[in-house]
């Protein structure tokens, strides 16, 4: 197998199923508490990449970096050169909808955006970035089995953070948005064009129009009730 300019396995294996937080840190941490018999696979710009088991099975996490540029690349490679069938975004979303708290769960069924990047297809129209059905739907009978309530809707993913106009994050609130984030709607289009399966699931960092104030421990329990609901469906998929 080659190397990329993003990603240098250098033969190291990449699983068929990743988990891709922004965050290479995250990555690590992913791979240190959760997975067994783990390697690393790639280091190139320390977007750290590891393949590891849970419960006996392959699945590799890695970093996308921040914003659709970063990880529409990185999805590309993963799945045009190492064969990635099954992408799942796991990251922090700021809340937009006033039925979305601070640390719930929100599952991106589509993710509208106000980049550029999906004009690049050149299509006819707006194009609807979309979850896999078959990812979706397993996470949702996971939520179930463990108990947890879950927010699945449309997110925004945006290329702004910090916004000219703050009625701008209004408007899309109130076309039943729920929260923003920054890359799913370029790995949903990038996975769909290449016809391979991808979902995105987000605890609530912050909220847009409520209270942010949140505690490190907070985030980390929220952090760490995502993980779990995540790695038995990626690990069965
Ligand atoms: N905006 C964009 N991305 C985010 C946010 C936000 O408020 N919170 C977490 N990711």
């Amino acid at each position: 197998m080659t190397n990329t300019p993003h990603i240098a396995p250098n033969g190291a294996e990449i699983a068929e199923t990743i988990l891709l937080p922004g965050d290479p840190l995250r990555a690590k941490f992913i791979a240190d508490t959760y997975l067994e018999n783990v390697v690393q696979f790639n280091t190139v710009r320390n977007m750290f990449g590891y393949t590891g088991d849970f419960k006996g099975q392959r699945i590799s996490v890695m970093g996308t970096g921040m914003g659709i540029p970063s990880a529409s690349l990185y999805t590309h490679e993963l799945i045009h050169t190492f064969g990635v069938k099954r992408l799942i975004r796991i990251g922090t979303c700021g809340g937009l909808s006033e039925g979305v708290d601070l640390f719930d769960i929100v599952v991106a069924a589509s993710a509208s955006t106000d980049s550029n990047f999906l004009h690049h297809y050149k299509l006819p129209g707006t194009y609807a970035p979309t979850a896999s059905w078959s990812l979706l739907s397993a996470v949702a009978q996971e939520a179930d089995r463990q108990g947890l309530t879950l927010n699945v809707g449309n997110v925004l993913s945006s290329d702004v953070f910090y916004r000219a106009d703050a009625s701008d994050a209004k408007k899309w609130a109130d076309m039943g948005v729920l929260a923003v984030e920054m890359e799913s709607a370029g790995i949903y289009a990038v996975a769909a064009a290449a016809g391979v399966e991808a979902l995105a699931v987000f605890t609530v960092s912050d909220h847009l129009f409520k209270g942010t104030e949140t505690s490190a421990e907070e985030r980390q329990t929220a952090f760490t009730a995502m993980m779990e609901l995540v790695l038995p469906v990626a690990a069965a998929a």
